[in-house]
């Protein structure tokens, strides 16, 4: 795995095009296409997508966005952190370690990390270090966020 890049991708027709093959493809992606034919994003602007490229294809992505420390109700002391979704590796390329590779990448800002987990993939968030959150946001309610937390980091206690 040390030769496996993650790249920030860039929205242009030829990213978009590539989505397609992601179950996960929908709202986000369609008004990333739409904006782009209303020439109201430039062609290759910036996305919050990073990606691992086999060769030609696109094998595996997910979507970072930094949320501000203001928004922060999980995190002890409260700072920015980062909300991962849309983690996804093409049926293939499953169980070969890229999906680790994406998330180790996003350990690597050393912020905390929160994720809405698919039904399913709690074995894996598990090995990655991840636990539940107690606290849901009212738009994550029945989402059971996952949370994982850089040392020094504690979860906010809300009993408080
Ligand atoms: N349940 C339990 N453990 C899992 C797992 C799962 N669903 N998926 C992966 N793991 C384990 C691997 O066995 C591996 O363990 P190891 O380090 O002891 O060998 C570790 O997690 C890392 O796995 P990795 O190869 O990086 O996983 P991946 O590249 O396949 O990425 C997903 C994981 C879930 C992101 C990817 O499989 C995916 O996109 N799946 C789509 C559909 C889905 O959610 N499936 C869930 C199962 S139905």
């Amino acid at each position: 795995m040390e030769n496996v890049k993650v790249e920030n991708l860039l929205i242009n027709y030829k990213t978009l095009e590539k989505f397609k093959r992601f179950r996960e493809y929908g709202n986000q992606e369609l008004t990333m296409m739409e904006d782009l034919e209303n020439n109201i994003i430039e062609n290759d602007s910036k996305s919050p997508f990073y990606g691992i490229y086999f060769g030609n294809n696109l094998i595996a992505r997910m979507s970072l966005y930094e949320v501000s420390k203001q928004y922060d109700y999980y995190f002890e002391p409260s700072q920015d952190y980062l909300t991962l979704w849309k983690l996804e590796v093409l049926p293939d390329y499953q169980n070969k370690g890229y999906g680790e590779v994406l998330v180790n990448f996003a350990k690597s800002f050393e912020l905390p990390i929160k994720t809405n987990p698919r039904i399913n993939s709690h074995g894996f968030w598990g090995k990655m270090g991840f636990i539940k959150a107690h606290y849901e946001m009212e738009r994550d309610l029945g989402e059971n966020p996952l949370i994982w937390l850089p040392e020094g980091v504690k979860e906010k206690d809300m009993k408080s």
